[in-house]
């Protein structure tokens, strides 16, 4: 049993609630402008119950969600079964980010959306996911940001944890789900891209202003597409991007015979 499969229906709650909506929103509408027209071949590694691999199924794209976690691809399933429209243009696959059973350069867009934050090495993760990205494709990577560790918890006013978290200058705090997780700096990532012949585009802070409010908040659905936007600008802007809880990195595969 894999750790997540204790843990589903908790990531569940936490992924529908405004909260977690607010993220998928973001993420969503960054990918549906980077895509091409086109239905894209997309990878979905780590889909978890199969958010965003239902959205982007839901745009047009040809998805193949991927995860280790059997009770999170069976939550996939049960929400893909409930959209009987979307069931050809959707796999589920069982596999882990370490054996992805697919050859080279084989997807138009691979995304890894909060998973990179429970591996130790974000290295060897990219550098998997990097070599399934087709000439001309995109890479998408969610990730916990390492510059804001400790500012959750300094708004959420637990000023011991953001002391300890600050003052150590930690890659490490506690997750949505109680779990230790790892942050990376956005220019990290990029770096990491670049490293396997990617060429990285701008990257988002997500998250910024309503990561300390916990799965309670509930605004109204005016307020919360006034927040929505209130995000989205701030996400390509310094110094609010920095202090996003996430970061959205993304970076492309320059056509064949282009640099
Ligand atoms: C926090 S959930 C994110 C789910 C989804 N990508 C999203 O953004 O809503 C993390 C997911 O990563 C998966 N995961 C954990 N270790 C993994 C690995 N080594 N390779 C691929 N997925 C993994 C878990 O099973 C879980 O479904």
């Amino acid at each position: 049993m894999s750790g997540f499969d204790a843990v589903g229906a908790a990531y569940s709650a936490h992924s529908g609630s405004a909260r977690g909506r607010l993220r998928h929103d973001l993420v969503e509408r960054r990918l549906l402008a980077e895509l091409p027209g086109r239905p894209a071949r997309v990878l979905d590694v780590g889909c978890g119950n199969g958010e965003m691999t239902l959205r982007l199924a839901a745009a047009g794209h040809q998805v193949t969600g991927v995860d280790p976690s059997a009770a999170m691809l069976a939550a996939a399933a049960d929400r893909l079964s409930a959209r009987p429209d979307l069931a050809g243009h959707i796999e589920l696959v069982d596999a882990g980010l370490e054996r992805l059973p697919f050859d080279r350069e084989r997807f138009d867009a691979v995304c890894c959306h909060g998973v990179l934050m429970y591996l130790d090495d974000p290295g060897l993760a990219v550098a998997r996911l990097a070599g399934l990205v087709a000439p001309g494709g995109l890479l998408s990577v969610l990730a916990k940001n390492r510059r804001a560790i400790g500012v959750r918890e300094a708004l959420a006013g637990d000023y011991p944890s953001a002391h300890r978290l600050i003052v150590s200058e930690t890659d490490r705090s506690t997750g949505n789900l109680g779990r230790e997780t790892r942050g990376d700096a956005p220019e990290a990532l990029d770096r990491l891209a670049a490293g396997h012949g990617l060429v990285p585009l701008p990257w988002q802070g997500v998250r910024i202003f309503h990561d300390h409010l916990d799965d309670t908040w509930a605004p109204e659905p005016a307020a919360y597409e006034a927040a929505l936007e209130v995000e989205w600008e701030a996400s390509w802007r310094s110094p609010y991007r920095e202090m996003g809880h996430l970061v959205h990195a993304l970076a492309s595969r320059p056509e064949r015979g282009r640099p």
